[in-house]
Formats: C-alpha cells, structure tokens, sequence
C-alpha cells in the first residue's frame, strides 16, 4: 500500500472510531419555564441520563416553545424531528379520545387523586394506548390544579358569561367555557401572555406554576381559586426511534425518565402553594377565594360537559377517575 493509501485508510478508521462513539442525541423539547414542574423534570432526565449513559447520551433540553411550540411539537415527534416531548394531557384527543378524561371540569379533586387515576388499571392503560400511532407513553408526569382568570371577579358562572377566554386546544375546555355563556378560543401556550395583554382574550386558566413563571398575574386582575379542573402531563417518546434504542440504552432511560418524573412530581407537590403565595405577594392580581356556594354554582353549570363526552372517553374510565377520589 502506498503511503498516501495508508494516510487515507488511517484517516478513515479514525473518523470511523470517532463516529461510532458519537453520544446519541436526545432533544426533549417543552413550552413551559424551566423553574416549573415540567422544566425541573426535563434537566433532572438530562442529568440523570448523562450520569447513567456517559458518553453515550447526550440530552438537550429546550424550554419556552424554543423549539417547537404547541401546534408543532406532536408533528415534530413523529417525524423524528425531536425525540421527547410532556405535552399537556389535554392536547391528546387527536390521538386518544379518552384522555379527554383530564379536562372534564370538576372530576377530580386534588392531584394526589389524579396520581391514584394514572397508577391504576385504566391510567395505564391509557398510557399505553398510542403505540399504534407512533406515540410511546413514558410516564405521567403532574403540575397542580387551574385557576380561573380575567380582569374581573369570576365569582359565579354568570360572570364569565360573555368573556373571551384562551384555551388550550381541547374540545371539552371548548365545551366546558360555552357552559357559561363564555366565548372559548384556542391558542398555543406561547400566545397567552400577548393575547391577554393586549385583549384578544380576557382571561384564562392555568395552575399557579404557570400563571407565576409567564407572568400572566401582570396582565390578569383577579384569579380566583376554582380549582376547576387540572393540567397534567404525559411525556412520550418517538415509538419506533424507542423501540431501535440498544437495550442498554433504552433501559438507562426508562431509568432516568422514572426517576425524573419522581423529581418533576414532587416539585409540583411541593411548590403549587410557593407559586400561590409569590403571585398573591406581588399583589399584580388579586387572589380571590370562593366560597362553598360560589364553588356549587360553577361545578352546577359545567358537569353537563361530562355527560357531552361520555361516549368519547368511555364511562368506565370517567368512572374510575371518580373512584380514585374517594380511595
Ligand atoms: C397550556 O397550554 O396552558 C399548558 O398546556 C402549558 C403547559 O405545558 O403546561
């Protein structure tokens, strides 16, 4: 072999070796800040998943819509475009109807409720009920319950009757806001802080974390404490580039997800009331209380919305939802 050959061949091997090593590149993409339950869970699976699969993973986080946004992300998913993504359960019923479970107004009563839902048989089963389409269920993944808002005092249903609220892109919010007289518009996360700024909408629903990290009390007068209804997440995976993972790899994974979820779970637990507390501290909004009575009048004027997408969602798992209330 010449010299020149041997230079080639050597230079080939090096880049051979060199590419084999390369880590895989994970981009775990979300909309929300990285102080909120999700963006803690996001760099808790990077850390994690480095430390297990050093050099062998390499995990990159993108927060704010940065990458892509709500209309975007699933899409993205599919075509391999981006690897993870938690989107809000409420942003599922394309894929699985019976998700919509999560957005029925007044179901469930606390988050510890919502975890019993999604530990036992029909969670589970929900969280794997997308593999046909490409979707891989990695894990639930909570943040707390909403609130409503505008500039204001929603203290019964008849208040909001009239106003223009944002929704995520969900039929039974569409549903649940036209209950009370009120005119529902969907628009991607990215969108809210604008649109309530400068009233394209009045007002809207978030749990605190959210309400705090994008500042929507600086645009919102008053936020009352309904309790409503929740958001909560799934975080899923690209189905087919799960499966083709090397077994070591996958398993590190799961691992890291599990543990990442138990980090992002106690964050939500731990710091709804933190968030409560800093929006009512800043004094931008007021924090209004309902009473038992204020309470009755939404939960009246919004349960038809469950009997509209029984058929959707299966009474068997708005059932169990329920009876993880009582448990
Ligand atoms: C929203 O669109 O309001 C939420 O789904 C955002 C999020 O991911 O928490």
């Amino acid at each position: 072999m010449s010299l020149r050959l041997l230079v080639v061949a050597a230079a080939f091997a090096v880049a051979h070796t060199v590419a084999a090593a390369a880590p895989i590149v994970i981009k775990y993409s979300h909309v929300v800040a990285d102080a909120t339950p999700k963006g803690q869970a996001a760099l808790k699976f990077k850390e994690l998943a480095e430390k297990k699969l050093a050099g062998k993973v390499e995990v990159q986080v993108f927060p704010n819509s940065q990458l892509f946004g709500d209309g975007k992300e699933m899409e993205a998913l599919l075509l391999g475009d981006v690897q993870i993504i938690a989107p809000s359960l409420a942003k599922f019923a394309k894929y699985t109807p019976k998700l919509q479970v999560f957005d029925l107004p007044f179901l469930f009563d606390d988050i510890a409720a919502v975890d019993r839902f999604q530990g036992g048989p029909k969670g589970q089963e929900l969280l794997d009920s997308m593999t046909g389409k490409g979707i891989k269920g990695l894990g639930y993944l909570h943040n707390g319950m909403k609130q409503l808002s505008a500039n204001k005092p929603l203290r019964t249903p008849a208040d909001a009757k009239g106003l223009k609220f944002r929704i995520q892109s969900s039929d039974v919010l569409e549903a649940q806001f036209k209950a009370v007289g009120a005119n529902p518009q969907k628009l991607a996360f990215a969108e809210v802080y604008q649109a309530l700024q400068t009233g394209v909408v009045d007002g809207t629903e978030n749990p605190w974390s959210n309400t705090y990290t994008k500042k929507f009390h600086e645009v919102q007068k008053y936020i009352v404490e309904s309790d409503h209804g929740v958001i909560e997440y799934m975080v899923i995976a690209n189905a087919a580039w799960w499966d083709k993972l090397p077994a070591d790899i996958r398993q590190g994974l799961k691992e890291a997800m599990v543990e990442s979820i138990k980090y992002g779970n106690k964050v939500a637990f731990d710091e709804a009331a933190t968030y409560r507390q800093k929006v009512i501290d800043e004094k931008k909004a007021q924090v209004l209380p309902l009473s038992k009575g204020e309470l009755e009048q939404w939960r009246a004027a919004m349960k038809p919305v469950w009997q509209e997408f029984e058929s959707d969602i299966g009474k068997d798992v708005i059932d169990a939802a329920l009876q993880a209330n009582k448990l």
